[in-house]
Order: structure tokens, then C-alpha cells, then sequence
């Protein structure tokens, strides 16, 4: 069962990427390196990352993701390139899973 969800992940990143440009690796090092869970961590009970997964989750678009990640620089006052941006929403994707 394992090895056959693992065959369809596989087969969905392939298929479709919104962010083909960003490098999720990239973007976990922006994320971490830019603390971005600070204040996620305290809204959300300890575990920021649930605020991308929460049911009731406000950025349901790859676009969407892309305008809260612009806000949510301003937060660490950062100035990410566009570049950087791709990278953190190909991160993030992982939690919203947009195809
Ligand atoms: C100063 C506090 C703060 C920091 C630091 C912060 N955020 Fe946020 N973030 C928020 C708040 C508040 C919300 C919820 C907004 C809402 O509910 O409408 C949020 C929501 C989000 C969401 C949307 C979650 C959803 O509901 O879909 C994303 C994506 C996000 N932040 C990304 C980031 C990234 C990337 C960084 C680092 C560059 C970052 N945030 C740093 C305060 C912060």
C-alpha cells in the first residue's frame, strides 16, 4: 500500500506542478532561516505548520499562497525575490498540495 501511494505522489508531482520553478528545499531554508513559524507556532498551539493544513485554512489557491507569502514577508521584513517566493511556495506546497 505504501509503495502504491508512493507511486501515485510520484506520479501527481510529474504530472502537475504549480510551482515548477521553486526549489522546495530552497524554500524550507528561507522558511526556517526567516523563523516563519514564530508566530504560526503560537496561533496554532505549538505546531505552526497546522495553520496550512487547518480545515478553515484562508489561502486556497497557488495564487492565493503567493499573495500570503508576499504579506507574510513584510512580517519578518523580508524582501523575497521573486525567485525566493517560487522557492517557499514550492515549500509550502507540501502542506497545500495544489496541482
Ligand atoms: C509576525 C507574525 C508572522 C510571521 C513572522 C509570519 N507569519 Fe504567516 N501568518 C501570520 C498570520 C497572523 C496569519 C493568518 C492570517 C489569516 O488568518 O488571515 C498567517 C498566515 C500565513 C499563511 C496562510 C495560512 C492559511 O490559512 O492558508 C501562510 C502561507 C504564511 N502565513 C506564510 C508565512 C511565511 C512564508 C512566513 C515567513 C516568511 C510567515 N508566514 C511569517 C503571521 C505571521
Amino acid at each position: 500500500m505504501i509503495f502504491v501511494l508512493a507511486l501515485l505522489s510520484v506520479a501527481t508531482v510529474a504530472s502537475a506542478n504549480p510551482f515548477p520553478k521553486g526549489n522546495a528545499q530552497a524554500g524550507q531554508k528561507l522558511f526556517e532561516k526567516y523563523d516563519c513559524n514564530s508566530c504560526h507556532n503560537s496561533m496554532m498551539g505549538g505546531d505552526g505548520n497546522k495553520i496550512f493544513t487547518r480545515i478553515d485554512r484562508r489561502r486556497n489557491s497557488p495564487e492565493e499562497l503567493i499573495d500570503q507569502i508576499s504579506m507574510c514577508s513584510g512580517n519578518v521584513k523580508a524582501h523575497f525575490t521573486p525567485q525566493e517566493t517560487q522557492d517557499l511556495a514550492a515549500y509550502l506546497n507540501i502542506f497545500y498540495k495544489f496541482k
